[in-house]
């Protein structure tokens, strides 16, 4: 297994060591914010991007990418606060069992018809049937819909049309066509 194909979930912990070995890079995200993401997940994504683009006449962005524990740690208080711990955890993972550790995991986000980005996760289910044009297009370059609908049970997550994973076209491939996620193809 290389490392673009390791599997992160609730039982699966990484270490905030194991995260050095992918090599992030500082890109502008949708709003002109510098963020980090892993230098191959960038390539692929604006190759993605360009052709959802051009086939589908859709803008896609990125909301963000890398976090490191503390800002995950950041998120989990904020969800626990809003929604409680039960609802929490199916939307944020504690830290050490995100994917956005590695910058292989993009939350990407989608132009609304009103010209601009969406950016609350409200804003962005409004947007599924745009997102779901889209994810037709991600096997091709390596990327997989990480949380599907259909899957809310072995993921252990909500349905999240937005955050997008780079695994690598073969496992990509895998998942796509025979309709998998990760947890069932390892
Ligand atoms: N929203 C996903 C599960 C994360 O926090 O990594
Ligand atoms: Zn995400």
């Amino acid at each position: 297994m290389n490392k673009f194909e390791i599997l992160i979930n609730k039982d699966n912990k990484i270490d905030e060591d194991f995260c050095k070995r992918f090599n992030l890079i500082e890109i502008k995200n949708f709003e002109g914010k510098t963020i980090k993401i892993e230098k191959r997940t960038y390539k692929e994504f604006l190759k993605l991007k360009k052709e959802v683009f051009k086939k589908e006449n859709l803008e896609i962005h990125i909301l963000n990418s890398f976090r490191d524990f503390e800002e995950q740690e950041r998120i989990c208080k904020e969800y626990v606060e809003l929604y409680g711990e039960n609802l929490a955890y199916k939307l944020a993972a504690i830290p050490g069992t995100s994917e956005h550790h590695t910058g292989l995991a993009i939350d990407i986000t989608v132009k609304k018809d009103d010209g601009k980005f969406a950016k609350s996760n409200d804003e962005l289910y409004a947007e599924n049937k745009k997102f779901l044009i889209i994810h037709k297009y991600l096997s091709k370059y390596g990327f997989i819909l990480r949380y599907p609908s259909d899957k809310t049970e072995i993921t252990k997550y909500n349905y999240e049309p937005w955050h997008i994973r780079y695994i690598g076209k073969k496992i990509a491939k895998k998942c796509f066509e025979k309709n998998m996620c990760l947890e069932e193809i390892k």
